[in-house]
């Protein structure tokens, strides 16, 4: 059913990659940059120096950290999420990553989903979007079925190249993992992040499952009946939430907020897991 001739392809949308962007994907690794670290960088890197996940990945040459928190939603937290609702485990659903799907991975770069989701999924196609490119030092470019987009999701020029990567196949599972660089204040971060998350869902459903009177279309959007919605967004009061939450409600039977072992406490990083497209 999935084209096995799908070829892996790397496509640059460049039109709004900034300045750093460009420098950066023509293989440019470092920046002089000539003022001081602030202290909440120094902070930072502290941080990621003791950080158990970060050695971890830095030990098995994955790209990032963040592979883990893919690893055990797909291992732990769907499985138990299944099993919770009473729908029957059976080779199809026992994971959230199944090996025949195909997977659209939002927000990229370094390449830890993208990686991981290229072991579990064997015979669909992964098609990945970032600003920046894939760390090609850890991740190959050249995985069967895979193909980077190296553009601005929000932008309809993008969102074309990845239906195009498609071949007129609809995705089974939309994974967001974007995130707007931060500017400092945190809720001010937390809703630009929400907002990625809003658009990656009407991407994925359709924009009028953000309306009361919905009443489900499942010709509208990327994901075909059945298939699944997982963003990260960063908690910013349920009344701003809302729309989201209810959107993704609307257009899925099972929708859950999960916080995995592997993100941060301190992080108010969550992942919003959507299954069952409604049809
Ligand atoms: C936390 S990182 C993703 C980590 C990645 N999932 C991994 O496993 O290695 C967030 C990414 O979102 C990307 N991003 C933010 N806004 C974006 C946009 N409008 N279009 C595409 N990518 C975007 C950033 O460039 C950044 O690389």
């Amino acid at each position: 059913m999935f084209a096995a001739a799908h070829q892996s392809r790397v496509i640059r949308a460049t039109s709004h990659i900034s300045a750093l962007h460009q420098l950066r994907s023509v293989g440019a690794t470092s920046i002089r940059l000539k003022h001081k670290q602030s202290k909440s960088s120094q902070n930072w890197i502290q941080r990621q120096k003791k950080d158990p996940y970060v050695q971890k990945a830095q030990a098995q040459g994955l790209p990032s950290r963040a592979s883990f928190k893919l690893q055990e939603i797909n291992e732990t937290h769907y499985p138990a999420l299944i099993k919770k609702k009473g729908i029957p485990v059976n080779g199809k659903n026992k994971r959230l990553l199944q090996p025949r799907m195909n997977v659209v991975d939002l927000g990229a770069s370094p390449g830890g989903w993208s990686l991981y989701a290229s072991t579990q999924v064997k015979e669909g196609t992964i098609v990945a979007i970032d600003l920046l490119p894939l760390d090609d030092t850890k991740i190959s470019l050249n995985l069967p079925n895979f193909n980077f987009i190296q553009g601005d999701f929000t932008e309809s020029e993008t969102k074309q190249l990845i239906v195009d990567a498609l071949v007129q196949e609809r995705a089974n599972l939309v994974m967001s993992d974007m995130a707007q660089n931060f500017l400092g204040d945190s809720q001010t971060d937390a809703l630009r992040t929400l907002n990625l998350c809003e658009q990656a869902l009407v991407f994925s459903a359709g924009g009028s499952c953000f309306d009361s009177s919905y009443s489900p279309k499942s010709d509208e959007g990327m994901l075909a009946p059945g298939g699944s919605f997982l963003c990260k967004f960063f908690s910013c009061g349920k009344e701003n939430e809302e729309d989201l939450m209810q959107a993704a409600k609307r257009a899925f039977r099972n929708v859950h907020v999960i916080k995995p072992k592997s993100s941060r406490k301190e992080s108010s990083e969550m992942y919003l897991l959507a299954i069952d497209r409604r049809d």
